[in-house]
């Protein structure tokens, strides 16, 4: 196995002045089932946390809604001090009820209580990238937009992403504050997101994608993948993580896992250089499913 480094994957300047590694984590499961209250097995949760900055992933996604707020207040307790280069990415704008269950919420006075509690709890002074999680269809959208320009004058959040938007959301809250990353769902199998990543390579903004490996569930659907993923003596998954790298360099994957087992397999996947003949096999395979 290659040598296990996040930084194999590539960088990207989140707002041109965050530099990641592209490939990143997404702590959402660090929590209980339904993401709802604390993991079952916590020790292996701080666990993974703790490897991180060893096999220099330095890119977490998280969210005030994830526990809530256990997501947050794990990488508080584990990663802060966070090691130099770490950016701590967190989304408001989802209130919870129970497990699996979400609710919109983007007031602008429940968005400015979910920065100012993420702060504390991510013991930051500022959010270097704060995500809105989803635009809410009550509240108006400038009322929402303009709530998130105010804590970015007022030094709360230095940039600001959107999650699960079209572009042309992205070019109307372009009118309020500069997008600096957007974050979708989109792997292998779920491209209904081309539209938004081609705009996001295009106007060099972040595109996150959330789901990357479908959930941990791919696996191979013909020889031809059997093939790709024995040259390289790979998973699924790794072989998906690898396509993703190499489909955008906006690109910035947050597989999600609570063990460092997995964790480890996710942060190889850096390491796989696809050939372009691979890349368009997996591409057809893919866009088939
Ligand atoms: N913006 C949004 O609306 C939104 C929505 C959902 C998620 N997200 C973000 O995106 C991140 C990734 O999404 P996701 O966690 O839903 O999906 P994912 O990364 O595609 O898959 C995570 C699932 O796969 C399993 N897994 C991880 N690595 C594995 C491996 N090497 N082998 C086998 N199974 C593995 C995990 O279980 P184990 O814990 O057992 O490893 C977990 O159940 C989240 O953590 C979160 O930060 C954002």
């Amino acid at each position: 196995m290659a040598e296990l480094d996040a930084s194999r994957s590539g960088t990207f300047s989140i707002g041109g002045d965050l530099k990641v590694n592209r490939l990143g984590f997404g702590a959402m499961r660090i929590t209980g089932k339904g993401i709802w209250g604390p993991p079952a097995d916590l020790e292996a949760a701080k666990a993974t946390l703790r490897r991180l900055p060893e096999i220099n992933v330095d890119f977490v996604d998280t969210a005030e809604s994830y526990g809530p707020y256990v997501s947050e207040e794990l990488i508080g307790a584990v990663l802060a001090p966070y090691s130099q280069g770490t950016i701590i990415a967190t989304k408001g704008g989802l209130t919870r009820t129970g497990p699996d269950q979400w609710h919109q919420l983007a007031r602008p006075e429940f968005l400015r209580q979910g920065v100012t509690q993420s702060l504390r709890r991510l013991k930051l002074e500022v959010i270097d990238l704060w995500q809105l999680h989803r635009i809410e269809s009550v509240t108006p959208r400038a009322d929402q937009f303009g709530a998130i320009a105010d804590m970015q004058k007022k030094g709360l959040i230095r940039h600001v992403g959107l999650s699960e938007v079209s572009v042309a959301d992205i070019k109307e809250a372009q009118t309020y504050f500069k997008v600096t990353t957007v974050q979708n769902m989109y792997n292998l199998v779920s491209r209904d997101a081309e539209d938004v990543l081609d705009y996001c390579e295009q106007n060099g903004i972040g595109f996150i994608p959330w789901r990357p490996i479908d959930g941990g569930n791919l696996e191979s659907t013909s020889a031809e993948f059997k093939a790709i993923m024995d040259t390289h003596e790979a998973s699924a998954s790794q072989i998906a993580l690898a396509w993703m790298l190499k489909r955008s360099p906006v690109m910035l994957p947050i597989p999600g896992t609570g063990s460092v087992k997995h964790l480890e397999e996710n942060v190889a996947a850096a390491a796989i250089a696809l050939g372009d003949d691979e890349f368009a096999t997996l591409d057809r395979i893919g866009r088939k499913a």
